[in-house]
């Protein structure tokens, strides 16, 4: 629902707004294999005053929010995402969201996790950049983890993060925002 707006932003609103935020990984379909370290990258613009933020997993077809990293420096642009245990589905969806107050600056197309390779996608992996583990499925009562350094996008890393949820705060703005979010 939401991608299609990604395509409008450059071409309709960078002029006035700079506000762009790509999300080049996990692509559209991409098929991730639960037990293996997959890359997620982002291109954005550099005028948004969007320093950092938190990034979620989602599913379209169920409540419920995966934990993934906080903190997460704009300018690192990329990390490596360790997956184990999360329930195999075809409609997953990364959040870049500052959790604190709700506001989504971006979001990926729908992709899988699997339990084997059906259709697999090529890992694509920054050996520079810290990875992020993420095991298990929506939990009501783990929160983020840890936080990412102030120093992330220098360091190398491994970065153990529990999973949980907190309720449909980021999937209630994701609705109430609608095509807003294109201009904050
Ligand atoms: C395999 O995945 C790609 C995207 O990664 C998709 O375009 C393609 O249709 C898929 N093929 C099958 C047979 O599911
Ligand atoms: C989210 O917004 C709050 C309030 O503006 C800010 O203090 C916090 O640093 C932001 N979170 C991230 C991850 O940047």
């Amino acid at each position: 629902m939401f991608p299609s707006l990604r395509f409008l932003l450059p071409t309709l609103l960078l002029p006035l707004v700079h506000a762009y935020f790509v999300v080049n990984s996990p692509a559209k379909g991409d098929e991730w294999i639960n037990g293996q370290t997959w890359g997620v990258s982002w291109t954005k613009g550099l005028q948004d005053d969007v320093d950092a933020f938190d990034i979620e997993l989602s599913r379209m077809s169920t409540d419920g929010i995966i934990y993934v990293a906080s903190a997460v420096p704009a300018l690192l642009g990329s990390f490596n995402l360790d997956i184990s245990g999360l329930p195999a589905a075809d409609d997953y969806y990364l959040l870049f969201i500052n959790s604190t107050h709700g506001v989504l600056y971006g979001n990926s197309y729908a992709f899988s996790i699997v339990d084997s390779a059906t259709n697999a996608s090529t890992p694509k992996l920054d050996s520079s950049k810290p990875t992020v583990s993420v095991s298990g499925g929506p939990n009501p009562t783990a929160v983020f983890a840890t936080t990412f350094p102030a120093t992330a996008n220098s360091a190398m890393g491994t970065y153990i993060i529990g999973t949980g949820v907190v309720g449909m705060m980021g999937l209630a703005v994701v609705s109430m925002m609608g095509g807003a979010w294109a201009v904050l």
